[in-house]
């Protein structure tokens, strides 16, 4: 008879040791994908969330519960609606990952995700499925919006944020999708072909950070794999470089796919297959028998489960209450909102003044993109409108445009809706994008001398499970969109009166050959379920933009080094030098065209460190936003102490109404070590809001490891001894003030030399 203890936080061993193979098999194997359709739960515990993307299975002999895992990032997905009650389930869609790396405010996102995390843990669920954090590799990838940055301290920043606010509420993360899966075509097999030096540096070191500034509780390994090896399946990455080197002690989970090496990916230190099929368990069970799998392995994953089960609410029984803030969160987001958008232009437009009545075009102005598809997208109760904003704001948005607009919007919706139902798609492109409306001169004409201003939005969506494109009404706009802008800027400029252009867009596109036609362009990103008020209240002026691009707006999509090697479409005699930009010290294969592998060829050169390394013109730099005040930078002093560098610099608000400044820090290294990029980030800091005249001194910290570069020669990171330059940025390419400091000892941290190209 074996024996039943209950488990409790005390008796991991002994539970531990009554399990049968059988039930340490199903505890490392999810409960399936029946939780995410309402009302139907597979797992044994009935009070499962509806619409959660999986679970893990109970065992209800040895006291333990089923854990409910719910995706993210931009807030809590679950079903909005279930059968027999007429309660709903609706999350607030906060802004996507890009939205907040835009804010450039770490205190900031903490905040938000602790409201985020209030509505997991109060709707039932244990671990929310994000953030999610992959590079900016190319900003033709399908999820880039709910990623943070082309930059991979920003992104360990922000992901460490927001993990601590998640967390603060008693509930897990899961950081995912560790690592390199930076596109969406072929996701689910795809090699990451990347130089050790590349993979540390950039594709990893976010990853890094997040793990150790904020302990989250899991890890979701991605889908494809690194130097030919599946990422589930890697024991260098999930337990040499994550576990070994960076001190992780919570549990890594698959993303949800099952693959045929679940006995490779257990023994690798892949705790969880998620979402968990009955094949997985009976591989786990015969390999163990047959000898291929070391039930050791199995053990110390099963531990490592339980460790986490005794963490979640739902093990302490936790009485939620489906009842969370949502009006507290909903007006703290429209709060925060604006200091995730980003003023490209202004003429001085901007914040409106004498403005009553508004032109408003594009079909986003009325049925505004609140965030992107796929289990990223939230089931938010509402998305305000840029209409509706502008009238909370006291403007008058004329009617017949509106109406033309709303009639277009709802019969174009219907049509596609029945056109693309039942194409079993419905997850991952949810509702279909209404493509923009066509507006003749003449109805502009008749509308221009009842207007005082036209204020046009520029649509587009993307999500998980397709690349965007080089393509008109993606990355380029549609001759349609063109012409609104040049004749509105014609018809409306002929009579003295203005043009200003919001772009409701997931992720970055081509703005160089038009962002001189309108007066002014406010980037809003897909901001979440507040976006329309959020985005009327920075243009009338009840608030102040204060965000920052966390990614380049190139000048030409084939200027991108990524641009030859990402399946989206590929650059044609790609004349872009990589060899010599990194000083010859490795010979890159620019290969083309290759869905099954990716070769990550520009190594280093992603964004701006290309951009600045070669020297080539962009249409807005990394770090890059207006206000409308303005601030002065002092003289800056940085300081190299025991623990590390420690640079002050005072900001002073010279203008005439209150903002915000986020202070980015660069940093070029002495030449002599390793060959680098022009200038890295290394730390940054944001004001609170200063009045006019007012003044902060901020801290920026950071240490010498944050100064390393990774030797591949040594497998080591490498701290080079001299005289490093510091740069203060309003963005990379306008340093308000320089210093220097020196490290007088080269420094170096041993690695392992694990997920290594195939030679
Ligand atoms: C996505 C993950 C998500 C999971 C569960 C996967 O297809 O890649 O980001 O968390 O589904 O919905």
């Amino acid at each position: 008879m074996i024996a039943q203890p209950k488990l409790n936080k005390g008796n991991i061993d002994e539970v531990l040791k009554a399990m049968t193979l059988e039930e340490k098999a199903t505890l490392v194997v999810g409960g399936g994908w029946g939780s995410m359709t309402a009302g139907s739960l597979t797992a044994s515990d009935a009070s499962l969330v509806s619409g959660a993307a999986g679970t893990t299975r109970a065992i209800p002999r040895l006291g333990i519960p089923s854990t409910v895992l719910a995706d993210g990032p931009a807030g809590l997905r679950i079903n909005p609606t279930r059968p027999g009650t007429t309660q709903t389930f609706y999350c607030t869609g906060f802004p996507v990952g890009t939205v907040l790396a835009s804010t450039w405010n770490t205190e900031l996102v903490e905040q938000l995700t602790t409201a985020m995390g209030e509505e997991v843990k109060e709707y039932g669920a244990d671990v929310l499925l994000a953030p999610g954090q992959n590079l900016h590799r190319n900003p033709l990838c399908g999820r880039n919006f709910e990623y943070f940055s082309e930059d991979p301290l920003l992104t360990g920043k922000m992901s460490a944020a927001y993990v601590k606010g998640i967390q603060s509420n008693g509930v897990g993360v899961s950081v995912k999708h560790f690592a390199a899966n930076d596109q969406e075509v072929n996701r689910m097999q795809n090699d990451s072909r990347v130089s050790a030096r590349a993979l540390r540096e950039l594709y990893l070191k976010g990853f890094e950070i997040a793990v150790k500034e904020s302990d989250p509780w899991t890890v979701m390994s991605s889908y494809n794999k690194i130097n030919g090896e599946f990422t589930q399946q890697s024991h260098g990455l999930l337990t040499t470089i994550l576990r070994d080197e960076w001190g992780f002690n919570g549990i890594v989970m698959t993303d949800w796919g099952n693959k045929e090496g679940t006995v490779a990916a257990v023994h690798a230190g892949n705790d969880l297959m998620e979402p968990g099929m009955q094949n997985e368990i009976d591989r786990i069970i015969a390999a163990v028998k047959d000898g291929s799998l070391d039930v050791a392995d199995l053990d110390r994953n099963v531990r490592r489960l339980l460790e986490y089960i005794v963490r979640t609410p739902r093990f302490a029984g936790y009485k939620y209450s489906n009842k969370p803030d949502l009006a507290g969160h909903a007006k703290l987001v429209r709060k925060a909102t604006p200091e995730g958008l980003v003023l490209l232009e202004n003429n001085g437009v901007l914040p409106l003044k004498d403005v009553k009545k508004v032109a408003l075009y594009g079909t986003g102005a009325y049925d505004f993109i609140a965030g992107g598809t796929g289990s990223g997208n939230v089931n938010k109760a509402y998305v305000r409108n840029i209409a509706e904003g502008l009238r909370v704001n006291g403007l008058e948005v004329d009617k017949d445009i509106e109406t033309w607009y709303r009639q277009y919007i709802d019969l174009t919706k219907t049509s596609l809706r029945n056109n693309t139902a039942g194409n079993g798609l419905g997850i991952l492109l949810g509702d279909p994008v209404v493509p923009e409306m066509e507006v003749t001169r003449s109805f502009m004409e008749r509308k221009l001398g009842a207007t005082d201003i036209a204020i046009l939005s520029i649509s587009r969506n993307a999500g998980e499970g397709d690349d965007r494109k080089n393509a008109d009404g993606d990355w380029t706009l549609t001759g349609n969109e063109r012409q609104m802008i040049q004749t509105l800027a014609d018809l409306y400029h002929a009579a003295g009166k203005k043009l200003v252009v919001v772009l409701n867009i997931g992720g970055v596109i081509e703005t160089a050959s038009w962002k001189h036609i309108p007066d002014a362009i406010l980037l809003a990103w897909t901001p979440g379920q507040e976006g329309g008020y959020a985005v009327a209240d920075v243009l009338c002026g009840a608030a102040n933009p204060s965000g920052k691009l966390p990614m380049t707006f190139p000048v030409a999509y084939y200027d991108i080094p990524s641009s030859a090697n990402f399946p989206a479409n590929y650059s044609d005699g790609n004349s872009i030098d990589l060899a010599a930009l990194m000083g010859g010290a490795r010979t890159p294969r620019v290969l083309r065209k290759d869905i099954d592998y990716t070769e990550y060829a520009e190594d280093l050169m992603v964004g701006y460190r290309y951009f600045t390394t070669a020297g080539k013109n962009v249409s807005y730099p990394f770090g890059y936003g207006l206000s409308y005040t303005t601030f002065e930078y002092s003289k800056p002093s940085v300081k190299v102490g025991k623990d590390g560098i420690t640079a002050t610099i005072t900001v002073k608000n010279t203008g005439s109404v209150a903002g915000k400044e986020a202070v980015q820090l660069y940093v070029s290294a002495p030449a002599g070590g390793l060959q680098k990029p022009a200038c890295e980030l290394k730390a940054f800091a944001k004001t609170k809001e200063l009045k006019p005249g007012e003044t902060q001194t901020l801290t920026l910290t950071f240490d010498a490891y944050t100064l390393a570069s990774f030797n591949e020669g040594t497998s080591a990171w490498e701290t080079a001894a001299g005289a490093y330059k510091a740069f203060f940025g309003a963005s990379v390419a306008d340093i308000r003030a320089t210093a220097s400091f020196k490290i007088g000892k080269a420094q170096s941290w041993p690695a392992n030399p694990v997920c290594l190209p195939k030679k």
